[in-house]
């Protein structure tokens, strides 16, 4: 059946063409112009209808399935997903919506419920509800209460070599409201632009100009972010994933952290580092510690409990240097009243009995085993990919022979019920680089992430045979 489906793109636009074909749907999904249900043309037919090659319909297709825009389901094409994730449109960071027909689901910043300390919290939030008195049920200060930034303080000057004080530490929702009031106070600093990382967090891109600031691409490579690039780009801020590069994995090396503090000095500039897996480090020799610690007037540090515990928390804190302090604490106050106190005053219980370190210690092993299950799958089911990065985190990522048609790979999984993201995910524009999987195992079980594999394994090779 050849459905039809209005939409057009513009061959002259900078726009990649699969970004604009992703958005002209998506509009129309949001806007209620395509209805739950409705069914899509294959992406021969519309590839055929629009004059464009395969992939892009391919690419943009799988990009808004795994969004949950789209729904695929073998043997009856391509729908408008009939239940809208909740989060169609708001500005989320994350991509953690759940795969409606997917076996496994490989993405990043899926919740792990089983890892989840359920008793841990219980016990902890019951001890809270049980003596917490009336300063506890007013207002919170805006920037958290006392018990959390002490005891993150402490925290994070044992696990991660921050260097900070409770008056400087501020709790928010997630890193993403960190990065909405970083974001803020740049602006009113005057500051319009913010260098990312590429590849990197598309979902942050998103959320960065939603917020005002224009992101500006800058390459990393094996040492970490190409600091002459960050210099050429003229930006006065930059936020980095120092510790386990998002996406590729890569550890920013010595040279690279000394370069980058030295671009912050001569700049008059700000670095934001997004530590958001370094408790999840895998490898019993050197561990990274914050870039922080090198500078910490110039290093606002972030961290969240969303790999710790789970996303839906929304806790997150950010170290801030002493002279953006002020600043900050005035744009928040203007924002919102506050964290929820009781979970702020669970969260320092479960740090302060030594609850959350046990967690860790225990969760630790678990990841452990899953990436070295991983290795081992893709070794076994992928062994044309490399696993590049360091053992670290809830992923890795693959990097496929040259000339490998990521978007065919991942429609190929798809259709073996497999959700994995290519590396043109995570690319803004700038060079192709070389073709890639993130294989996300967080919250995957052990046995499936040899049976997702070798489905990848399966979809390469098809993809390669052509
Ligand atoms: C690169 C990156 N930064 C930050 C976060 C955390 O964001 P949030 O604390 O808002 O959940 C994630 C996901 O967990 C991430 O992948």
């Amino acid at each position: 059946m050849a459905w039809h489906l209005s939409v057009q793109v513009d061959r002259d636009s900078a726009v990649p063409l699969t970004a604009q074909l992703q958005n002209a749907i998506k509009t129309r999904v949001e806007d209620r112009v395509l209805h739950p249900g409705s069914r899509l043309p294959s992406s021969r037919q519309l590839a055929l209808d629009l004059g464009l090659s395969r992939s892009v319909v391919v690419e943009a297709y799988e990009q808004l399935i795994a969004e949950g825009y789209l729904d695929a389901v073998r043997g009856s094409g391509t729908h408008v997903a009939r239940k809208m994730p909740d989060s169609v449109g708001d500005t989320s960071l994350l991509d953690s919506r759940p795969a409606t027909s997917a076996r496994w689901d490989l993405r990043v910043g899926i919740a792990n419920l089983s890892n989840f300390p359920r008793q841990e919290w219980l016990n902890s939030y019951t001890k809270v509800l049980q003596n917490v008195g009336r300063e506890g049920m007013d207002y919170p200060p805006v920037a958290g209460i006392a018990e959390l930034r002490n005891e993150l303080s402490g925290y994070l000057g044992r696990v991660r070599s921050v260097h900070t004080e409770p008056g400087q530490v501020m709790v928010t929702a997630g890193f993403a409201q960190g990065l909405a009031l970083l974001s803020d106070s740049l602006q009113r600093l005057g500051i319009h632009e913010l260098a990312i990382e590429e590849p990197g967090h598309s979902g942050q891109r998103r959320f960065i100009l939603d917020t005002g600031l224009t992101p500006l691409p800058v390459p990393v490579d094996e040492e970490g972010l190409v600091v002459e690039a960050l210099e050429r780009s003229g930006a006065r801020a930059v936020l980095v994933t120092p510790a386990h590069q998002f996406p590729t994995g890569v550890m920013m090396s010595p040279e690279r952290r000394k370069q980058l503090l030295a671009w912050a000095r001569a700049r008059d500039g700000w670095i934001i580092e997004d530590d958001y897996d370094g408790e999840f480090w895998f490898d019993r020799g050197i561990r990274p510690t914050a870039l922080q610690e090198g500078d910490p007037e110039r290093v606002v540090y972030a961290g969240t409990t969303s790999k710790v515990l789970v996303p839906g928390l929304r806790l997150g804190w950010l170290a801030i240097p002493p002279k953006l302090y002020p600043l900050m604490e005035r744009v928040r106050s203007r924002q919102d009243q506050g964290s929820d106190t009781l979970t702020q005053l669970a969260f320092a219980e479960l740090m302060r009995s030594g609850l959350l370190d046990r967690h860790l210690r225990r969760v630790r092993s678990r990841y452990r085993s899953r990436r070295e299950a991983l290795a081992a799958a893709v070794h076994e089911s992928l062994p044309e990919a490399r696993i590049i990065g360091c053992a670290a985190g809830l992923h890795s990522y693959a990097v496929l022979p040259p000339g490998t048609d990521e978007a065919a790979v991942v429609h190929g999984a798809l259709r073996r019920s497999v959700l994995v993201r290519s590396g043109a995910a995570f690319r803004f524009g700038g060079p192709p680089g070389e073709p890639g999987l993130l294989l996300g195992y967080g919250s995957l079980p052990l046995t499936g992430i040899s049976e997702a594999v070798a489905a990848i394994g399966a979809s390469y090779e098809e993809a390669r045979r052509g």
